[in-house]
């Protein structure tokens, strides 16, 4: 069945987007009707003499969010009849009249419904979903567009009438929604515009591919291979079979991009976003055993600017597009409106309050600069490093040794401290790195072309690299390094015909979302967070 909009909506578009709603025979059927989708196909509509498919479809209830954008852009006089569903965050009682608050967690805002006798309340409890029957009345000089006068209500789902409702209306922290609320976590206002925000970076991030004319693959998570050769895999095995499943060991993917690099040799620009999984000790805020991570793969690219340019780009043109579309200020508002609750309820330490509104904005603005980001090579900022502590500039736990990792202390200070926002940092020596990527022409094989993007106050977020596109170097390499060479063969032998040099990246999903929403740990960005002796529900 070809989806397409019909050629004469019945009623007028919704400003700023691109959806035309069909208004009265099918109150809330969303049709996409701009380009490219339905390029080319208007002639076949008008000369079509069966009605459009689409238009039998039933329509699903509408958000709260659609209800307000209807309401505000379609112009709904106060008295029109409505329905809406929702749970109930807050209830109020006066003498004459009773407020209950909904949310259905399609955006950051509640709607009031009013009841013009308190008593019809009586029997409703907080966390209790509704589904109410009543009448528009416009609020238009207030921030919220309109609320509704109760006519009459159906209780969907109770609650129990001797427990608590665990989501009690104050301010609770990161760490007590994930530790003791872990599923019912997403109906509180924090995960809720977390989680959205979430969405719509993904959305923006799957746009910008889509504009650069990359391809989106699927490469497996089930592998062969330690893709990144630091023994931090997680076994496959079956409970019902003695033997190995597939013939041989099976990992979880640690990185998808060696079968990225595969697919690159086909279709030029591929780029994905899957589970990654890390049998890693490191009981962190920066450190998950499941992650989602956003990999790309480019080829006949020689230079790692060209990388460091795809992330740069790809990372400005995505904040741009949340930050215009509003996203960066539901963030914002509910950061400002926590820090308050905080002040009132909270008590103790807290990271998340650590990072206030101010902070938020500055690291956007950081990301955001006139200036392209800074790039120094890993020989300079050691360089650098060590020249702040001599000068009492900075204090480090760890001083910064040529040949060493850096450690996150160090990456933290450059970004924060030497770049005051985004750096790369290129060239690591190579044993530092893994046997994949590419020597920096001249180096002697000292040095590697790869580099690790860091933000203040986090670190490492991207790391990418050109990769070795020599079959024979890259043969040697892996003896050299010592990995099994018979499971690398295939990934070998993609240099075999026709190679070409090609680079890319793989970024922290979490580590991103976490940076941008200044939540401090990057358990609270995902739905269901596992680490070393954590896997709740
Ligand atoms: O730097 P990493 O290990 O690079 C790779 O895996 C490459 N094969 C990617 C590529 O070039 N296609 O991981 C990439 C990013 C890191 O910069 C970090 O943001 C994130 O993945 N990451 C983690 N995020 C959460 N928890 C962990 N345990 C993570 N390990 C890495
Ligand atoms: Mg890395």
């Amino acid at each position: 069945m070809t989806l397409c909009a019909p050629p004469r909506p019945i009623v007028s578009r919704i400003r700023s987007t691109r959806f035309v709603l069909y208004r009265r025979q099918f109150p809330a059927v969303t049709v996409w009707d701009g380009p490219p989708f339905c390029k080319g196909q208007s002639e076949r509509h008008s000369s079509s003499k069966s009605p459009i498919a689409l238009l039998k479809l039933t329509p699903l209830p509408q958000t709260l969010k659609q209800k307000a954008a209807e309401v505000v852009h379609s112009d709904l006089p106060s008295g029109t009849a409505v329905t809406v569903n929702g749970w109930i965050r807050t209830i109020r009682k006066h003498k004459k009249y009773a407020f209950v608050n909904i949310t259905d967690g399609s955006y950051d805002k509640v709607l009031q419904l009013v009841f013009a006798d308190p008593e019809q309340v009586n029997d409703l409890r907080v966390g209790v979903s509704l589904e109410v029957n009543g009448t528009i009345q416009r609020r238009d000089n207030l921030t919220d567009p309109y609320e509704i006068l109760v006519d009459n209500y159906d209780v969907i789902g109770g609650v129990p009438e001797d427990e608590p409702y665990p989501l009690q209306n104050k301010y609770l922290s990161q760490d007590y929604l994930r530790r003791e609320l872990p599923t019912i976590r997403f109906r509180s206002l924090s995960s809720g515009v977390t989680m959205r925000f979430r969405s719509r970076a993904v959305s923006e991030v799957s746009r910008y591919f889509e504009e650069n004319e990359f391809i989106q693959a699927h490469p497996p998570l089930i592998t062969s291979s330690d893709c990144e050769g630091a023994g931090e895999v997680f076994s496959v095995v079956s409970e019902s079979s003695v033997t190995p499943f597939f013939g041989k060991k099976g990992y979880l993917t640690v990185s998808t991009q060696l079968h990225l690099e595969a697919l690159m040799m086909g279709l030029s620009r591929v780029w994905t976003l899957t589970p990654a999984f890390r049998a890693e000790k490191s009981i962190t805020s920066r450190h998950l055993s499941e992650f989602w991570m956003l990999e790309a793969e480019v080829a006949f690219v020689n230079r790692l600017e060209h990388i460091m340019s795809l992330v740069e780009g790809l990372l400005r043109t995505t904040l741009r597009r949340l930050k215009e579309s509003g996203e960066l200020h539901s963030v914002l508002s509910v950061k400002t409106f926590l820090e308050k609750q905080k002040l009132q309820d909270g008590e103790g330490e807290d990271k998340d309050q650590e990072i206030t509104h101010a902070q938020v904005l500055q690291r956007w603005d950081g990301m955001l600069q006139d200036s392209p980001w800074k790039r120094i090579t890993y020989k300079h900022a050691v360089d650098v490093l060590q020249q702040a502590e001599r000068e009492g500039k900075a204090r480090f736990e760890t001083s910064a040794e040529y040949g060493d990792n850096l450690k996150s202390e160090h990456e933290k200070w450059l970004a924060s401290q030497y770049a005051h926002g985004p750096i790369f940092v290129t060239q690591y020596p190579s044993q530092l790195k893994p046997f994949y990527m590419l020597p920096t022409p001249g180096s002697n094989g000292e040095t590697v072309e790869c580099f690790d993007m860091l933000v203040p106050d986090l670190g490492e977020i991207v790391g990418g690299s050109l990769r070795e596109y020599d079959y024979k170097r890259l043969k040697a390499t892996i003896e050299r390094v010592g990995m099994d060479s018979s499971e690398l063969e295939w990934y070998a032998d993609l240099r075999k015909w026709g190679s070409v040099p090609h680079g890319g990246f793989g970024m922290g999903l979490e580590r991103l979302i976490s940076y941008l929403v200044g939540i401090y740990n990057i358990r609270d960005v995902i739905a269901f967070p596992r680490w070393v002796d954590h896997c709740v529900c």
